[in-house]
């Protein structure tokens, strides 16, 4: 394992444009649970995974019943506000404030990369702690609208402040397209890296796992010397397809951090 820490630090300080991938494995150390680790959200309850599938149709069906449940039932991640960023964002965070991490692409809606002091991210499944127009995409502080009173007032849901469309949470959901402007700089930053760090993702879920696979084509096609570093708990379908170039087991806050730590060794004068 060492070896590839090791690894990992030299590619990272050989590279000119790296970005990282994230997904719920990098929060479970948070304490946020993931969906399909073995306690998993989805791997203990099926069924809600189910219900996350109808989610964006109810939405699309009825906004305002959307909205009621969004203000009265329990959030399915727990209360976000409460969970702190752990050594796993804090170390992405310092490659990127070392100048070798451009872009964070996260799956995570829990804000915690940029709570852990990374300014360059891209929420590829949204932020819960943002809503979003769905006719012209501004997005909003929550407190920019009064939702209890709208609530109590019968007046959801909240319609944008510009065009007067209908505002969701900017999370994601199944089914939903994503917005196009991550969607285009996530592909953007997929197509020009040379570098790719994927940190605790099942990569199963489309589109945002095709990404490894834009890189890894430019790696084959081009021959472009692009260097795919997998860092999960198991492997994934990118391990067993060998569209990452190694895998490093285990868990992100304990080996990001490592990483981290071998760069800033290897950097510092002697
Ligand atoms: N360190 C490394 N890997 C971890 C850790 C950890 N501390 N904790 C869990 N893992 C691994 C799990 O073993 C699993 O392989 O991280 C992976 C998390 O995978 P998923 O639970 O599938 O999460 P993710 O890939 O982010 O899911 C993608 O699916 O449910 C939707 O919208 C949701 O954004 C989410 C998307």
């Amino acid at each position: 394992m060492h070896d590839l820490i090791l690894r990992a630090a030299d590619d990272l300080i050989r590279s000119k444009y790296a970005i990282a991938l994230t997904g719920a494995g990098i929060s479970t150390e948070s304490g946020i649970p993931d969906f399909r680790g073995p306690s998993g959200i989805w791997t203990k309850d099926p069924e809600a995974e189910k219900r996350a599938y109808q989610s964006y149709e109810k939405f699309r069906r009825n906004p305002k019943a959307y909205w009621e449940e969004r203000l009265t039932a329990p959030a399915l991640l727990g209360d976000l506000r409460k969970v702190i960023p752990n050594p796993g964002h804090h170390a992405l965070a310092e490659l990127e404030r070392i100048g070798i991490l451009k872009w964070v692409i996260t799956q995570n809606v829990d804000n915690l990369h940029q709570r852990g002091g990374s300014q360059k991210v891209l929420d590829y499944h949204g932020n819960a702690f943002k809503l979003r127009c769905i006719a012209c995409e501004s997005r909003y502080d929550p407190d920019v609208f009064d939702l209890e009173r709208l609530r109590i007032e019968d007046q959801l849901p909240p319609r944008c402040k510009k065009c007067g469309g209908v505002i969701k949470s900017d999370v994601v959901h199944f089914n939903e397209p994503i917005p196009p402007d991550i969607a285009e700089q996530s592909l953007e930053e997929a197509t020009r890296c040379d570098l790719m760090l994927i940190c605790g993702t099942s990569a199963v879920v489309f589109p945002f796992a095709n990404l490894p696979r834009v890189a890894k084509r430019r790696q084959l096609e081009n021959g472009e010397g692009i260097i795919l570093i997998e860092i999960n708990a198991e492997p994934t379908p990118l391990t067993e397809q060998k569209i990452s170039n190694y895998f490093i087991r285990g868990k992100t806050g304990q080996i990001l951090p490592q990483i981290v730590e071998e760069v800033n060794r290897k950097r510092s004068p002697k």
